[in-house]
């Protein structure tokens, strides 16, 4: 009774208050849609990157102005939608829901859940499309950020804030290695982000539950666009990822984002553009995407201590054909990037896996956040196994070798072996310490193959209280100690 009451006081205020006037809307007019597009007349004030509504329920993104219509790509579209549905400006730009509730969710560029739980209990929203943090705002990449393998670790040092490309061929371990990458940051306080663009339902399905099953899902976040998607979620979803991974960096905490893979989202990119017939450039692709990927790749960074210190590490992947790295969407990535992790085919099918090849890797700037005592092993290291590496060229001749370049060349095929790593078996720092101060000491010269992992399981465990501030001294003997335990 006294709900009925206050609900006619508040219908007569309405009603007392009500002021007649010309309100002026736009009405848009749906021309064609298609291929996950859409053309519209008769909305001269749609500005680039605003949401359209459509009258059945679709949405739209202004993704292109001509004279007389807009271009707009689809990220919503019901049966219903066809030519001559009406469109309203929603006046909104894109933005998704973030916070630490996305942890664990497998959720689409839009922020819908596709994992049949509820929706995520968002801390907030985040424009998708903002500028990279000015420099000012940056400072150097100055952490380490582990991956937990062994050639990454000692030999091409990845930093917090830093963005790495992983290059190769397909089928060469590119995702395997950018899995094992976020399933080590268990336990190490780094949020993760794995944006899947493009890729088909069986894929995404073995990444989620590899996540799943090694304990990774937990601190991270899925973001899945699949191959039969539509081509504007497919573009968006790299976005969707990095504005995810930014309120975590403005929020001052580390953050890991794979996008799995760029040269997928190169192509979703380059159909739209073709679609609403923008002039084609290099492959077809539209003179802006150096831009598109410039954009993405520069909101990764380490942030200033004054803002908080935190980083977004990104982990862009991008496939290449015969192992080209000069064609068009590889070279713009290498020269966007801190540094690239070459994957090689042929080292693959000789059975070296993981198959980086350290001639063809880098990283420009993780070296400054190496640990010191691990960066003066790893340097003599590199230098044994780049020296085997030209020397073995000469013993494909069949040439006779001095001793001394014999044992050298076994001591390299050693290291070789050492240096060969399962997948989603990473490993802490203090192993690689332990490894590396073993091979240095030359604790592994006279072994065989098949006593190698035994002494090398017997060398971290003896080391396995050890820590990087310990003295060489302290490392030496206790690897030692480890080499001349009861099997070695
Ligand atoms: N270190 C490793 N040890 C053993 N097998 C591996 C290793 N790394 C990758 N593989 C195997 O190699 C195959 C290809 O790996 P993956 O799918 O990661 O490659 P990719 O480069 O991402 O392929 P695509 O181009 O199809 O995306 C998989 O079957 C994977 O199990
Ligand atoms: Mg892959």
């Amino acid at each position: 009774m006294q709900a009925e009451a206050s609900q006619l006081a508040a219908q007569e205020e309405w009603v007392g208050h009500y002021a007649f006037g010309l309100r002026i809307s736009e009405q848009g007019t749906v021309i064609s849609v298609g291929d996950g597009i859409a053309w519209i007349s008769g909305l001269p004030s749609a500005s680039m990157d605003e949401i359209l509504e459509l009258e059945d329920g679709s949405s739209a993104l202004v993704f292109h102005l001509a004279a007389e219509r807009i271009g707009a790509i689809l990220l919503k579209q019901t049966e219903q939608l066809t030519a001559g549905n009406a469109a309203h400006l929603s006046g909104l730009r894109l933005s998704i829901g973030v916070g630490d509730a996305l942890l664990g969710r497998v959720i689409d560029p839009l922020g819908n859940p596709l994992d049949d739980l509820p929706p995520p209990d968002f801390s907030g929203r985040r424009q998708i499309d903002v500028l990279s943090p000015p420099i000012m705002d940056r400072d150097f990449v100055n952490k380490p950020l582990y991956s937990g393998n062994r050639i990454i670790d000692t030999l091409i040092p990845m930093g917090k804030g830093q963005r790495q490309l992983l290059i190769g061929d397909n089928g060469t371990g590119k995702s395997s290695l950018a899995l094992d990458t976020v399933i080590n940051q268990k336990e190490k306080d780094v949020r993760c982000v794995y944006v899947l663009i493009g890729q088909k339902r069986s894929a995404v399905v073995n990444t989620i539950e590899t996540l799943r099953e090694s304990g990774a899902l937990e601190y991270t976040t899925v973001i899945v666009a699949e191959a039969t998607a539509m081509p504007g979620l497919k573009y968006l979803a790299p976005f969707s990822g990095c504005t995810i991974s930014e309120y975590w960096m403005w929020a001052g905490k580390d953050v890991l984002i794979v996008y799995d893979d760029l040269t997928t989202h190169a192509r979703a990119y380059r159909e739209l553009s073709l679609l609403l017939r923008r002039p084609p450039g290099r492959e077809a692709y539209p003179g802006d995407i150096f831009y598109l990927h410039a954009r993405l790749l520069e909101r990764s960074t380490c942030l200033a201590a004054h803002l908080g210190g935190g980083s977004m590490t990104a982990l862009p992947i991008v496939e290449t054909e015969q192992g080209e790295i000069a064609s068009y969407i590889p070279t713009n990535l290498i020269s966007i990037t801190d540094g690239q992790f070459y994957l090689d085919a042929q080292l693959f099918s000789r059975g070296f896996l993981p198959a980086i090849d350290i001639r063809k890797s880098v990283s420009r700037i993780g070296g400054k956040a190496q640990h010191p005592a691990i960066k003066n092993e790893a340097g003599r290291m590199k230098l044994d196994y780049l020296q085997f590496l030209e020397l073995e060229v000469f013993t494909r001749f069949g040439s006779r070798l001095e001793a001394s370049m014999e044992a050298r060349i076994r001591r390299g095929q050693m290291l070789r072996e050492l240096l060969k790593q399962e997948r989603l078996a990473p490993i802490s720092i203090e192993k690689q310490m332990a490894w590396l101060v073993a091979y240095n000491e030359g604790l592994f010269d006279t072994l065989d193959r098949a006593a190698l992992s035994r002494q090398l399981a017997q060398i971290e465990e003896s080391a396995s209280s050890l820590t990087l501030a310990e003295s060489r001294e302290q490392w030496r003997n206790a690897v030692r100690k480890g080499a001349s335990g009861p099997a070695a």
